[in-house]
């Protein structure tokens, strides 16, 4: 719920400024009151009375309307709410707030605020993808600034891939999520889920059974506790949760790299199951079929993400949590792991086939730290993942 929160709505001039429509309608069933703001090009894709109408508010859209400024200024109007969230934030407001340009109502408004902001991005995948976004992007997560999206998708401009304004739900959840003050709230965690996919030749990979359903759950039980999480997932066979930052590899390669990306973190908990080798080079085209000739797989080791955190000295997360996926002697096995890999704790499990724990709904873990070897009695990968978010809590407390 909302009630009597005050967001500072900005609009900018993108054409997903149709969706702020429903994102106002949104906040106020929520009890929000929504003050809005509009740019100039805005104005191209929404009116003023129709975003004025469903909010129930004055729409402020000029710097330098003297009527506006005497009944309430623009730094008054900047401080006055509890947040600001920029829905949509096209390429040119980000990077205006990026360089702290102030030369219209709504970049003063956020160059003057003492409070927190949202960004909701929405841009061509071109220019979302451009160096220069973002530079701008890592910026304004530099000075604090949340983001929620962009998703990847069907454009209006006919392109596909990363660019979509979130959804105004998916923008709703983000901001309780800012108000949110659960004993994770301030802290960023990464978790790392699902398999990796190694590929062979751009038709066929090497994988592994994992569901991502372990980890999924992880990163869900964290947000519930107010954590802000990156989830780093390979290509899982359920879908990530919503609220958390996602970001999709394919190969253990691309997970190390989003995962050095993602840092500095508060705790990092590395549940993917990442495959421990790649093919050494993979062919870019299709391998075919030759009569009497098998072709050779030549291996080659893919970085041990879990050990290079745990290893990494400066910047290394508060608490580091592997897990070790065992078929026997587990508790020996893990327990091998942990000192090898140097991670704090280690979550262990068998997952011979008769346990059905790969890709079921259940799992019996024992975790294993400096505390000692603390077996959990078998139960849902919902409940070990409500267990693990609430121990988690109290040792980032500590
Ligand atoms: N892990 C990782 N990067 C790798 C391999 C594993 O980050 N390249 C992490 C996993 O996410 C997990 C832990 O290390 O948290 C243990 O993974 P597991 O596959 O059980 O261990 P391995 O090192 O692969 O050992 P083995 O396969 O020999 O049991």
């Amino acid at each position: 719920m909302l009630k009597n929160k005050h967001i500072l709505l900005v609009v900018a001039g993108g054409i997903a400024a149709f969706k702020a429509l429903d994102l106002i309608r949104r906040l106020r069933e929520r009890g929000a009151e929504v003050t809005p703001v509009l740019t100039t090009s805005a104005e191209e894709f929404v009116t003023p009375l129709s975003i004025s109408a469903l909010s129930g508010n004055k729409v402020y859209r000029d710097l330098f309307d003297l009527t506006a400024e005497a009944e309430m200024g623009h730094i008054e109007l900047s401080r006055a709410a509890d947040l600001i969230v920029v829905a949509p934030a096209t390429a040119n407001i980000m990077a205006k707030m990026a360089q702290g340009l102030c030369d219209d109502l709504a970049s003063t408004l956020l160059l003057a605020t003492d409070k927190r902001v949202m960004v909701a991005p929405s841009m061509n995948v071109r220019m979302w993808e451009h160096a220069a976004t973002q530079r701008n992007v890592a910026t304004l997560k530099n000075d604090g600034v949340l983001f929620v999206g962009p998703n990847e998708g069907d454009m209006a401009c006919g392109e596909y891939g990363p660019g979509r304004m979130a959804e105004p739900l998916e923008i709703v959840d983000a901001i309780e999520r800012a108000f949110q003050t659960g004993p994770l709230s301030g802290k960023r965690i990464l978790v790392t889920s699902g398999p990796t996919h190694e590929p062979i030749d751009p038709v066929r990979y090497i994988a592994n059974r994992s569901s991502g359903a372990q980890g999924t759950a992880i990163a869900q039980a964290l947000n519930a506790l107010g954590a802000e999480v990156v989830f780093v997932t390979g290509p899982a066979d359920i879908a990530p949760p919503s609220g958390v930052e996602v970001r999709k590899v394919q190969t253990a390669g691309e997970m190390l790299a989003e995962v050095e990306d993602a840092l500095p973190c508060d705790a990092a908990i590395f549940a993917a199951a990442v495959a421990d080798w790649h093919i050494d080079g993979a062919s870019a085209s299709k391998i075919k079929k030759q009569a009497g000739a098998l072709p050779t797989l030549k291996f080659a080791e893919n970085p041990d993400i879990l050990a290079k955190v745990s290893k990494m000295g400066k910047g290394r997360p508060g608490l580091v949590i592997g897990f070790a996926a065992e078929t026997d002697d587990v508790i020996a096995h893990a327990q091998a792991k942990r000192d090898r890999k140097g991670c704090d704790w280690i979550v262990a499990n068998d997952v011979s086939p008769e346990t059905g724990i790969m890709g079921g709904a259940e799992n019996a873990v024992t975790v294993i730290s400096d505390a000692g070897i603390d077996p959990w009695p078998r139960m849902t990968k919902k409940q070990v993942a409500v267990r693990l978010a609430q121990n988690i809590a109290k040792a980032l407390e500590g």
